[in-house]
């Protein structure tokens, strides 16, 4: 037994703080379970952006018209800015949740915006896009946050026109494919819009689904915009409907890039248990020229042995490890500082890995003036943790 001691130590002073790239070209040996989500609760976002309990800005899928313009409205487009990824929403909705129901959130290990969780589970095929995360780790929960540079915040608030027009088609195809009512409307109410238009595009307006699942162990609360839902809302996630824009596709090369968006397509839909995906091919200059609807679940059998392919196992697997890893190294470091307000700086960088640091507590936070935090999290949710 005395002999086990010392070389505990020495890991102890070594700790593994990366995590290597996954090889994606051999197959995996673990099948990581993934649970269905539920949805535990949902809210929107008003034009003012003021999160309310309601559902006022869900909206019921309608079929699109064929040659739909989508540079319709640009100018009349209410653009939000940019912002950090902050979590104030989305604890807001877990707190609620939680005071309803506190059976089955009591050992939530996770929680997250849907984008992170779709950017972590997807790095083992990301060949260009780095990213970072600020965690934080209170009562046994790890909280992600997604970090923006300045620059990189600049560089989105100060998009190229041609990319802002092209990211402008995403918008007005929802706008297209969309009623804030079940029954379609055959007449546009006002008669100077195209036909089949939804309203102007106020990327304010927001509604919002948050749900509990489980990836291998690890209970995730998780957070995502839902586009509209099919015919009707049951309050769960089956009739829920992710809508996208692509271009059309005119061959061999076309084809490989689009199976390889489908995997941001698959897990962005997944995670939140969204079944249907309804993409509107365009052209360059922003006509919809064909609609095809995918079934989520059936995603990655398109793929599979085809020049783009992917495997979501390889994925999974690695959001299980990231995960294992990340809370070992967070549970550990928080019990050496005695410090629950510690807050880490994770980064992903494509072919190499994950590392993690602890951030020097002046360079954190970018906390803005009037804002009460503690780490990233909105003062009021810590003091609600700590009774
Ligand atoms: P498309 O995906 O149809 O291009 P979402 O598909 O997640 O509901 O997002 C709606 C639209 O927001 C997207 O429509 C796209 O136009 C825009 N968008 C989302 N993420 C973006 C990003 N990282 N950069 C630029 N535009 C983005
Ligand atoms: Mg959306
Ligand atoms: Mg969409």
């Amino acid at each position: 037994k005395p002999h086990n001691k010392p070389r505990l130590e020495i890991q102890d002073d070594k700790p593994q703080r990366s995590l290597s790239y996954p090889n994606t070209s051999q197959p995996t040996a673990q099948q990581t379970p993934f649970q269905q989500p539920t949805q535990l609760i949902s809210f929107s976002y008003n034009p003012s952006r003021e999160l309310e309990f309601t559902d006022s800005a869900l909206r019921y899928f309608v079929d699109p018209p064929l040659g739909a313009k989508l540079g319709y409205g640009y100018e009349r487009w209410v653009r939000r800015p940019e912002q950090r990824g902050r979590l104030d929403g989305l604890v807001q909705a877990f707190s609620k949740a939680r005071s309803r129901d506190t059976s089955s959130l009591d050992d939530v290990g996770v929680v997250a915006w849907r984008g992170v969780m779709t950017k972590i589970l997807t790095s083992p095929y990301e060949e260009k896009e780095g990213w970072e995360l600020n965690v934080m780790f209170v009562n046994g929960t790890m909280y992600f946050e997604e970090h923006l540079s300045e620059s990189r915040l600049k560089e989105k608030n100060d998009m190229e026109p041609r990319h802002r027009l092209q990211s402008y088609y995403g918008y007005a195809f929802e706008s297209y494919c969309t009623s804030d009512s079940p029954t379609r409307q055959m007449v546009s109410s006002n008669p100077s819009n195209p036909m089949g238009w939804g309203g102007d595009v106020d990327t304010n307006v927001q509604w919002c689904s948050v749900v509990r699942t489980k990836l291998g162990s690890t209970r995730l609360v998780i957070g995502g915009e839902v586009d509209c839902v099919r015919e009707k809302y049951t309050h769960q996630t089956d009739t829920f409907v992710e809508l996208k824009t692509s271009l059309a596709i005119r061959g061999p090369h076309d084809e490989a890039k689009f199976e390889r968006k489908l995997l941001k397509f698959y897990f962005q839909s997944f995670l939140l248990g969204v079944p249907e995906i309804l993409v509107g091919f365009r052209t360059p200059s922003g006509v919809v020229t064909t609609i095809q609807s995918f079934k989520t679940i059936q995603i990655p059998r398109l793929v599979r042995g085809k020049p783009g392919a992917w495997d979501p196992l390889v994925c999974l697997d690695w959001g299980n490890r990231f995960l294992s890893f990340l809370k070992d190294v967070v549970k550990r470091e928080v019990a050496q500082h005695d410090a629950p307000t510690l807050v880490w700086r994770v980064k992903f960088a494509p072919k190499a890995g994950v590392t993690v640091d602890i951030l020097d507590p002046g360079g954190v936070q970018d906390v803005e003036a009037g804002e009460d935090r503690v780490g990233f999290l909105p003062k009021w949710y810590w003091d609600e943790l700590h009774p």
